[in-house]
């Protein structure tokens, strides 16, 4: 009976802890996966975009979709032609890449490659670069920009600002 008690007592304890390991995978899961603080609700994501690192990716959730949220260094803004930075996010003197994470060949999702900062989709070995334009094929096309509206220093993933407005009247959403 004692015994009994006390395997009761070591199975909780041993529980408790696969229980609390479980939850830090979790939780290191969700910093990888979600390391801006966000919100969603109806459609929409809001993200504050404050606390994020240059050449660091940020992937955030969308009506299911994978959004690549990316702060340029200085050096990178400082290189890149007009129509890169025509496809720029701008929040004060900061740059973003905001863009959905997925293929434009066949619907991958390519991975970020901070020390050759470029997006090399390993799917069929396309590559698009830090404003998410296609470099190598067989990408056809950019990575689409999804509608966004900037409020102060928050960006709302699903709602039409005049930015984005500006962006796909010039044809550089798609
Ligand atoms: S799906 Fe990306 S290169 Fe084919």
């Amino acid at each position: 009976m004692a015994e009994n008690g006390r395997r009761d007592f070591m199975g909780k304890v041993f529980g408790g802890w696969a229980a609390l390991g479980g939850l830090g995978v979790l939780y290191a899961a969700k910093k990888t996966w979600d390391p801006l603080p966000s919100v969603k609700a109806a459609g929409f994501t809001t993200v504050d975009l404050s606390a994020a690192e240059p050449n660091v990716l940020n992937v955030e959730k969308w009506r299911g979709k994978p959004i690549f949220i990316l702060k340029k260094t200085p050096d990178m803004v400082a290189k890149q032609t007009e129509k890169e930075t025509a496809r720029d996010v701008i929040i004060g003197k900061d740059h973003f890449l905001v863009a959905i994470g997925l293929c434009t060949h066949l619907g991958c999702i390519p991975a970020y490659r901070p020390d050759k900062k470029n997006f090399l989709c390993a799917c069929h070995g396309g590559v698009f670069d830090v404003s998410g334009i296609n470099i190598k094929p067989p990408p056809p096309s950019p990575l689409v920009i999804p509608p966004f509206k900037i409020e102060g220093t928050k960006l709302v993933i699903g709602e039409e600002g005049p930015e984005y407005k500006k962006m796909k009247e010039a044809g550089l959403t798609a």
